[in-house]
């Protein structure tokens, strides 16, 4: 290897464990796709280089708590489809985007992200995580921008994760009801995404601690109504409610009665398979709809 290098790219297949003596100098780990089953103490000893590490598919369900400590450096670890039951302890502090989708992460310990200040992604989808795994504190000082906790078990939207988010995604699981202050926390979301539930119920004003709320995804669930909150959701642009229970549209349900009310007008809501005859929904309840393309409507089959 040579130190003039600038940027190193390692790709290593057929590996049971890391290999010894990876160049000093590398900047990208490319481990997936092996039958690596725990990162050990020095596995990444000098490697103060390293920006990203990838282990994703492999079998690792152990990583010892001082293993990340040279990766002074780290910006970015794809652990997905692997056996771990916890966050691995001690990420860098560097770490801006962690993908550990596809393991078996039943808890989140408080502290899981002491230490990282900022970071911009995590993906943790297709882990069994019940409400009850999130230990109080186990988001605690973290900065995040996006989270996504697809196709896990959860009941309701959990209440702990960080206030910074901009993006929360937490469709396919089992949430029956989003209750009065189960967002109070998530001020700054500007999209979330609840499809794909069980929800019945959204208790009204609950969506009012999303003044910044641009898209709704509540498509695939057992709403019998648009929720209350709508007219007074200022910049809300895209509301999805296809396939759900709703049997009425009123004129008020999406547009409020004052002029100007509305900063940011609609351009994409869906209702298509729901149980509401559209010829019945009046047209001046999408007045503040940019486009009329911007509805989806389509007919009711079941
Ligand atoms: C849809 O809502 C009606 C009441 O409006 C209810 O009787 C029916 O059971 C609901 N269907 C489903 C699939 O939840």
């Amino acid at each position: 290897p040579s130190g003039s290098c600038c940027i190193m790219l390692l790709v290593l297949v057929g590996l049971t464990e890391v290999p010894k003596n990876i160049p000093s100098d590398t900047k990208f780990l490319d481990l997936q796709n092996n039958r690596i089953t725990e990162l050990k103490e020095n596995d990444f000893r000098g490697l103060t280089n390293l920006y990203a590490l990838s282990v994703r598919n492999n079998k690792i369900s152990k990583v010892h708590p001082k293993t990340f400590a040279p990766l002074k450096r780290m910006q970015k670890l794809y652990f997905s489809k692997n056996l771990m039951s916890t966050i691995p302890k001690n990420l860098p502090a560097s770490l801006v985007e962690l993908r550990i989708h596809e393991n078996r992460i039943k808890k989140v310990a408080a502290g899981a992200f002491s230490g990282l200040g900022n970071m911009n992604c995590i993906e943790m989808g297709a882990n069994p995580i019940q409400n009850s795994g999130f230990e109080p504190g186990a988001f605690k000082g973290l900065r995040l921008n996006f989270l996504r906790i697809s196709d896990a078990k959860l009941t309701g939207v959990p209440k702990d994760l960080p206030d910074s988010l901009h993006e929360l995604h937490l469709d396919h699981n089992q949430i029956q009801a989003v209750e009065l202050e189960d967002l109070s926390r998530y001020k700054n979301l500007y999209r979330l995404g609840l499809g794909f539930n069980h929800i019945r119920n959204i208790e009204q004003s609950s969506l009012l601690y999303l003044p910044r709320l641009r898209e709704l995804h509540l498509d695939n669930n057992r709403l019998t109504h648009v929720p209350q909150d709508l007219p007074n959701m200022k910049y809300l642009q895209v509301v999805y409610l296809h396939s759900n229970n709703i049997s009425q549209v009123g004129v008020d349900d999406f547009c409020p009665r004052g002029f100007g009310m509305k900063k940011a007008f609609y351009n994409g809501i869906s209702l298509f398979e729901n149980p509401v005859n559209y010829w019945e929904v009046q047209p001046a309840t999408f007045r503040c709809v940019g486009d009329r393309f911007a509805i989806q409507f389509g007919n009711y089959k079941k």
